[in-house]
């Protein structure tokens, strides 16, 4: 059953944790931040735990306000959110040339929304790789729902040190997920070891775009936020990822940040005079409601102490992606096709 109701979000807020500890989790997790002194080679070094703990703590809200797929599109006129996203999906998997019987891994899987969609799509496999055990359960959940336990599995794993073996899968992607790795030259290598030879990986990356400026007060505060909101070490540039893939060994097909054409921004629906009926949640008036209803069910003890903290987090997040956004220092939107060689020369 889609879990959207908001008994449903105060039950599953915080995740694995037991419930009483969401308010000192969150309180750790906000200690690894620059706002509360914390520096990117910690955020770094506690990564798992880091990354962990953000989503444990924000998958029940994900899911909530944006459904069962964790990430943003380009955005056409006249298309509502839902159907910008199942795009960008399909996108994805039209570059890949996804064919039926390929073996497909997605990295960085949330609980599953993109995974369905593609295997539904493409009629292939796939494997989800996870690293956080309550998504993996709620993935499972709704691969049962969705009729695709035959075609769709998940995996629970760290991407920086994947279990599988060499050359393992016809195509690997990553939606908005790499992001989180705290070396792209480490996570990229894992994904060319695992890829088969001659084969392609594609993915969508989080990137401060050439207009960000490492000296401007404004942009750096605006990187933070962006970090703290989204549990993220050090967003990294376009230029250091392109190099990464190099660095690993990939030969590049294509690449582009696709909101630099995008007819409608990818962040509209965090703007919050923004009213639309498909992202009502998000919308001023819908997260006025939500932030509402969280304190009451906190004070109620129907959701965990500490769900309120929780909810500032992503107000945080959702306030930084649009000033990112519209600076047009970052992007969500960066795409690359990349191909493992089929022999090294
Ligand atoms: C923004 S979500 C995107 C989820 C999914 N790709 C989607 O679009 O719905 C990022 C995902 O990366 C996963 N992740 C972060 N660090 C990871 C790691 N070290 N190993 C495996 N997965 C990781 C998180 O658990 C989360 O599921």
């Amino acid at each position: 059953m889609a879990k959207t109701g908001i008994l449903d979000l105060a039950a599953g807020i915080g995740g694995q944790i037991k419930k009483e500890p969401v308010e000192s989790a969150v309180e750790k997790y906000e200690k690894y931040q620059v706002r509360y002194g914390g520096d990117a080679q910690t955020r770094k070094d506690n990564c798992v735990d880091a990354v962990n703990k953000y989503y444990d703590l924000v998958t029940a809200f994900y899911e909530f306000g944006w459904g069962q797929s964790f990430h943003f599109a380009p955005r056409w006129k006249g298309e509502s959110l839902k159907e910008s996203i199942t795009r960008h999906e399909h996108f994805i998997a039209l570059q890949l040339g996804l064919k039926k019987g390929m073996k497909v891994l997605d990295v960085g899987c949330g609980i599953g929304g993109p995974l369905r969609e593609i295997s539904r799509f493409s009629l292939v496999s796939i494997t989800g790789l996870n690293n956080n055990e309550y998504q993996i359960t709620r993935g499972t959940e709704l691969n049962c729902l969705a009729g695709l336990v035959h075609s769709c599995n998940f995996i629970k794993g760290d991407f920086m040190k994947m279990p599988f073996p060499d050359n393992s899968f016809d195509a690997i992607y990553a939606i908005e997920a790499t992001c989180h790795a705290p070396d792209a030259h480490g996570c990229y290598k894992e994904i060319y070891r695992v890829l088969k030879p001659g084969q392609c990986f594609a993915a969508y990356e989080w990137c401060l775009t050439d207009n960000y400026n490492p000296n401007n007060e404004s942009h750096k505060k605006i990187k933070a936020e962006i970090e703290l909101g989204s549990g993220l070490s050090d967003i990294r540039s376009i230029r250091q990822c392109l190099d990464a893939l190099k660095q690993a060994g990939f030969e590049v097909i294509w690449e582009k940040d696709l909101a630099v054409d995008s007819p409608l921004p990818w962040y509209l629906p965090l703007v919050t005079q923004h009213f639309s009926l498909s992202s009502f949640r998000l919308t001023t008036i819908g997260l006025l409601l939500t932030r509402i209803m969280v304190k009451t069910l906190e004070y109620a003890r129907l959701a965990p102490a500490g769900s309120f903290k929780v909810h500032s987090v992503l107000e945080i997040a959702a306030k930084s992606l649009v000033d990112g956004g519209r600076e047009g220092i970052f992007s969500p939107n960066y795409f690359f096709l990349v191909r493992k060689p089929l022999s090294k020369s």
